[in-house]
């Protein structure tokens, strides 16, 4: 056995972290997960009249026809019962000068809606101003996965600008930078 994970490790070009299975130590394997990098979005919906929004990284797009997207949401969030009733939803793809909003919206900061320029949308959902792109969905499915729900929306409707998105891994906001073109290369 260790014989057999020396050679792995001698294949790995990089030095070992952390191992391990993820129910012993949770914290360690949240690091692993967040060693991937995401965008980042804010999703908003319209809930008893009044807007309601969080920052979400668990986005995903599903399929092209139809138009499904996924995202998840923790169950013990307050914002829970809002977004498993709420027909509509809006993601908003923020932009790598929008760490603030981000920052807002992981809080339970009563004003945050305050705090930015935004229009209501599909369903009174709020568009975020400066947002690279927004993709206005209904919800068609609200799936139960462990301690988060699972929400498939279908965009009704999208539009993307022209700025460069927000992005996160290992707990850092961070911007994207394109590799050379020679580093696209196929393998022979
Ligand atoms: C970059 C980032 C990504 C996040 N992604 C998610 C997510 O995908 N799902 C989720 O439930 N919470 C996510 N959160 C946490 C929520 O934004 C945060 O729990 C929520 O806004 C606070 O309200 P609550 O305590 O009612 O959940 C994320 C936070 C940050 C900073």
């Amino acid at each position: 056995m260790m014989i057999q994970q020396q050679f792995v490790a001698d294949k790995q070009r990089w030095a070992l972290l952390e191992r391990g299975r993820p129910l012993d130590d949770s914290r360690s394997f949240r690091r692993c997960l967040g060693q991937y990098p995401t965008g980042v979005t804010v999703i908003t919906a319209s809930h008893d009249g009044g807007p309601v929004g969080m920052t979400v990284n668990s986005f995903a797009s599903v399929s092209l026809d139809p138009p499904l997207i996924l995202w998840s949401i923790r169950r013990e969030s307050r914002n829970v019962e809002a977004f498993r009733s709420a027909e509509h939803f809006v993601v908003n793809m923020l932009a790598h000068d929008q760490v603030q909003v981000s920052q807002w919206f992981c809080t339970s900061h009563p004003q945050k809606f305050e705090l930015v320029s935004w229009v209501a949308g599909l369903g009174g959902a709020p568009l975020i101003y400066g947002a690279v792109a927004q993709l206005e969905c209904q919800r068609v499915s609200v799936q139960e996965a462990g301690d988060h729900l699972i929400l498939i929306g279908e965009v009704k409707q999208y539009a993307h600008f022209d700025g460069k998105p927000l992005t996160f891994s290992n707990g850092e906001y961070a911007m994207t930078q394109g590799l050379p073109r020679e580093h696209h290369g196929a393998p022979n």
